[in-house]
């Protein structure tokens, strides 16, 4: 899909940054498949109108979220826990009806988040597209469709179960290139009381700390205050809240509803003073991105080689999707890191897309550490760092890329 136009205002898009040709960031992949391993030119553009970061390109929604989909929410106690504060923070937000709500979230993966609305009683809806990881939902009780969420889908929903006090979302909506359809299927499910409440990795995040790894194929976009406000704006929807998130590295969840059925809060004026004073409305902004993100990769690359020539034995920790831009963007292989281990069965045994690094067990971190650990999973550094006592006390170090490359 080549979309040299915004695909929220149909202006021309000024291209940023170029990662070059990379392969899918979930593409994890055995030797037998490397022939045909499917690669796209990944650039980002952006628009001055609609003020939206996003992909240039990108595969087929088909090619990324099917039934071999490797990534199941609930690997992570920390995710778990954030989702469980997430759902509270909904039931007690006052804004869900009194009697008989209904609450329907878009992409609820294995049903981390649903199901603390099943246990507490609320009917819920949960849409997920990946069938293997939509099926272990329906098996923990929470109830799902298996498709991808558009207007038209929206309206069965209605039809079925009725509109809904609150439609959710957690790193979903910036994955869906037709996002425009998104917002017209939640403007039709939502109650005129309703409200849509979503979080995604945010654009502020990501310029502050050069977290150039957010971008691989599945964001398409990348969100501030100021995006999403114009995007729902066009569909008569207004951002009437704002709550900065720890999660992914930092992550921004968005409060939307009618426009005029609730006053606008003062977090929503202040963090679009605060892009403003950031410059996320602006080109030039891009400009500075593209220059921090080669500097990170020279440096990143300088640590690596000079390690490698000093002996030293370096792994990575945390196959993440994000950890694919930036292997493949630099291009780091096997021999600059050894092996990445991973707790997630269905990626161990296979190897990294585009670089082709083994992927181990976690027990292979354990039995046989490196002298060096690249945190690939960084953004689950607090959960990680607590674990890894042992690993820390026998010496071993561990090399991360943001806010800067850097040796701890
Ligand atoms: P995630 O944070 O979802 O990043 P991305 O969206 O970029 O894929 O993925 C974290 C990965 O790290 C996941 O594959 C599980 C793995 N992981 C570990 O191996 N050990 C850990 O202690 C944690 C927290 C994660």
């Amino acid at each position: 899909m080549n979309n040299q136009v915004c695909r929220i205002s149909g202006q021309s898009l000024t291209k940023s940054v170029d990662f070059g040709r990379q392969p899918l960031g979930n593409g994890f992949l055995l030797p037998q498949d490397y022939a045909t391993e499917y690669f796209f030119p990944m650039v980002v553009g952006f628009s001055e109108t609609s003020m939206m970061l996003q992909l240039i390109e990108q595969p087929a929604p088909e090619k990324m979220f099917h039934e071999h989909y490797a990534f199941y929410s609930s690997t992570s106690s920390y995710m778990a826990k954030h989702f469980a504060e997430f759902a509270q923070s909904v039931m007690g937000s006052g804004y869900l009806a009194r009697i008989d709500p209904f609450v329907v979230e878009l992409g609820c993966n294995d049903g981390i988040m649903l199901k603390n609305f099943f246990q507490a009683g609320i009917r819920h809806l949960g849409i997920e597209p990946s069938r293997n990881v939509a099926a272990v939902a329906n098996t923990h009780g929470v109830r799902t469709l298996s498709e991808f969420f558009d207007e038209a889908v929206a309206r069965n929903v209605v039809s079925q179960d009725g509109q809904a006090d609150a439609f959710l979302a957690a790193n979903v909506m910036c994955h869906i290139p037709d996002i425009q359809s998104v917002v017209k299927g939640i403007q039709a499910l939502l109650k005129p009381t309703g409200v849509a409440v979503f979080e995604d990795p945010y654009l502020g995040d990501i310029i502050e700390k050069t977290s150039y790894d957010q971008i691989y194929d599945e964001h398409v976009f990348l969100f501030s205050a100021h995006s999403i406000k114009y995007l729902f704006g066009l569909h008569g929807m207004e951002l009437i809240d704002v709550q900065a998130q720890k999660t992914h590295g930092g992550s921004m969840r968005y409060v939307l509803a009618h426009a005029g059925a609730y006053p606008v809060k003062k977090s929503v004026t202040e963090l679009l003073a605060k892009e403003q004073a950031l410059g996320l409305h602006l080109l030039s902004t891009f400009d500075k991105f593209r220059k921090n993100v080669e500097r990170s990769r020279t440096d990143l690359l300088a640590l690596l080689r000079g390690l490698k020539a000093q002996g030293k034995r370096i792994a990575g920790y945390g196959a993440t999707s994000k950890s694919t831009t930036i292997l493949n963007y630099c291009g780091i292989g096997p021999d600059l890191i050894d092996y990445i281990c991973d707790t997630t069965p269905i990626k161990q045994g296979k190897f990294t897309p585009g670089m082709h690094i083994p992927v181990v067990p976690y027990e292979t971190f354990t039995a046989n550490p490196p002298d060096y650990a690249f945190l690939f999973a960084w953004n689950h550094a607090e959960e990680i760092m607590a674990k890894e006592k042992d690993f820390m006390a026998a010496g071993g170090k561990w090399i991360v890329h943001v806010p800067e490359v850097k040796v701890f």
